[in-house]
């Protein structure tokens, strides 16, 4: 049981279930594009969120709001993390408190290699999982430690990304489009991964196109609509909902 009360937290706050992530009523601005209006969830401990939702729905813009960086501009709303507000931080001291975002185009570094990938992502507390550890849960990646980020396959970068924030003491994963332009074997491949990161029990936010995919790794699903949220419940439901799929998803 945690019993830090110094900040006021909205929400009651039982030893069980208690929600991990709050996002409360936030609103987030492009210059004068209105994008993010008024989007609310909860993502409780261990839990996988799948946000889902049509292209430009406002997917990205939301996991961006969340990781406070520097665009979409969050002007009204709260983000709470454990006893942490989100909203009143700047990206670097989110990342400092755990919330990592693997954006879509995934980052991987031109010129260095795996390991030097997994270096620089260790050059700053709160460091994570040690590089040994990472290779056991990513036996590929140790057998490619040498060899240059940018060249290894769309799969294997994906998965880089994900080492890459394990390496960090992450407490929030925010995956914006995994499985995305990767062809369905590869898609295979990284969903295993991110079973693998369901077993470790990080609390997970996956964006996705893909919404049967992400519907069978995830606890939970929300999907957004003009930058709004119009349905938040379990996976199962929209799976079981082809109605609901065809009005607001691509599948
Ligand atoms: N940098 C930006 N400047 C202005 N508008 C943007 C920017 N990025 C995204 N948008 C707009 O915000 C809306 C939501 O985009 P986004 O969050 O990327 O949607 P999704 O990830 O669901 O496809 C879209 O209408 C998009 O055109
Ligand atoms: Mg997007």
């Amino acid at each position: 049981m945690t019993t830090t009360d110094t900040l006021e937290r909205p929400g009651t706050k039982t030893p069980e279930g208690a929600p991990f992530l709050i996002v409360r009523d936030i609103h987030a601005y492009y210059g004068e594009s209105y994008i993010v209006q008024g989007v609310s969830f909860e993502v409780r401990k261990g839990e996988i969120l799948a946000l889902l939702g049509r292209n430009g729905a406002g997917k990205t813009s939301t996991l961006r709001s969340v990781a406070r960086v520097g665009t979409p501009d969050l002007k009204q709303g709260e983000i709470w993390l454990e006893d942490a507000p989100v909203h009143k931080m700047k990206a670097h001291e989110a990342a400092r408190h755990g919330i990592a975002l693997v954006p879509e185009d995934r980052r991987i570094i031109a010129g260095l290699s795996v390991e030097e990938n997994l270096d620089l992502a260790q050059i700053a507390p709160p460091i994570g999982w040690s590089k040994e550890r990472i290779f056991e849960l990513f036996p590929r990646l140790g057998e490619r430690r040498r060899q240059e980020g940018v060249t290894l396959s769309g799969g294997e970068q994906q998965m880089l990304a994900v080492a890459r924030a394990l390496a960090r003491d992450v407490k929030l994963f925010l995956l914006d489009e995994p499985y995305e332009g990767l062809a369905p074997v590869i898609v295979q491949e990284i969903e295993r991964t991110l079973e693998q990161i369901k077993e470790i029990g990080l609390t997970t936010v996956i964006v996705e196109q893909n919404a049967i995919a992400a519907l069978h790794l995830a606890d939970r699903a929300i999907i957004l609509d003009m930058g709004q949220v119009v349905f938040d419940g379990s996976a199962r439901e929209v799976l079981d909902n082809p109605e609901l799929r065809e009005q607001y998803l691509a599948v």
